[in-house]
């Protein structure tokens, strides 16, 4: 009987013990930066509000959660995935496409400010505050972390970046006269040009034959 108890017992804790492991990776985090310090800076005793490494040291970031930012407009949050910006404390070099700024636009001074900063991107991920010319930022409002991929990101977030810009095709017909669009037969463009796609495709066969 105590032995049965012992078992249940056991069984219990295994199974508790089962629930808390999966627990961590069935629910998205919101992690709000440096606690209830938030993510300030001092400009009389030049400190921060918290110290951001040791903050993030003790969090485990996964795909699709947010840092929530609680700041204000002397501070700006710069995320970036390029670790020489993240060094030069600066964003006067970085680029476009690993280097991203959360609020600005508010020309007054310290106003209360909230951003709400997705991860969506694994590994590492390097946060910091550009303002002062990158003076903060060498005081330590920085830190860098990594992103786990978790559950994946969800469906909010999973939309694929926009392609990259390509230059619009030159015209392959110089002076070539102008379509008229006939909705009522489709086939008649694909047909007035082909006598030029077929004297092209002799030329080329021209050239490798006689060339
Ligand atoms: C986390 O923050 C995001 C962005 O502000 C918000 O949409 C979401 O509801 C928050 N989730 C929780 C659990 O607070
Ligand atoms: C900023 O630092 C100064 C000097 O240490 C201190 O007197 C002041 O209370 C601090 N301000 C805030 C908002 O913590
Ligand atoms: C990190 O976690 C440890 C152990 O739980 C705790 O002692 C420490 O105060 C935490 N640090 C921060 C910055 O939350
Ligand atoms: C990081 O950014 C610098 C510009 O600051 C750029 O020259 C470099 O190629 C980037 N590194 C990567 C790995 O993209
Ligand atoms: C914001 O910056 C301005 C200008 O440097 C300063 O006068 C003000 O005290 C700062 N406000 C806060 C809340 O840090
Ligand atoms: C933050 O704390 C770590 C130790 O946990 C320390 O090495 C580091 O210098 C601190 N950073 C700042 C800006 O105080």
């Amino acid at each position: 009987m105590a032995m049965a108890a012992n078992m249940a017992y056991l069984t219990l804790l295994a199974l508790s013990i089962a629930a808390a492991a999966v627990e961590s990776a069935t629910t998205y985090t919101n992690h709000t930066v440096g606690g209830a310090a938030g993510w300030f800076f001092n400009d009389s005793s030049n400190t921060c509000s918290a110290n951001y490494s040791s903050w993030a040291a003790n969090q485990t970031f996964d795909l699709g959660d947010y840092l929530i930012f609680y700041t204000n407009t002397n501070m700006t949050v710069i995320q970036t995935y390029n670790l020489t910006t993240y060094q030069s404390c600066s964003t006067d070099d970085a680029l476009d496409t690993d280097t991203f700024q959360y609020g600005g636009g508010d020309d007054q001074f310290g106003v209360a400010e909230t951003m709400d900063v997705p991860l969506t991107v694994e590994g590492p991920n390097y946060f910091f505050s550009d303002a002062n010319d990158g003076f903060q930022c060498q005081q330590g409002m920085a830190f860098e972390i990594v992103v786990n991929h978790g559950l994946g990101l969800p469906p909010s977030l999973n939309q694929p970046p926009p392609p990259p810009y390509t230059a619009p095709p030159l015209p392959s017909v110089v002076g070539s006269p102008p379509i008229t669009l006939q909705p009522t037969s489709g086939g008649f463009r694909a047909c007035v040009n082909l006598p030029w796609v077929v004297s092209v495709v002799l030329l080329a066969v021209g050239g490798i034959v006689f060339g």
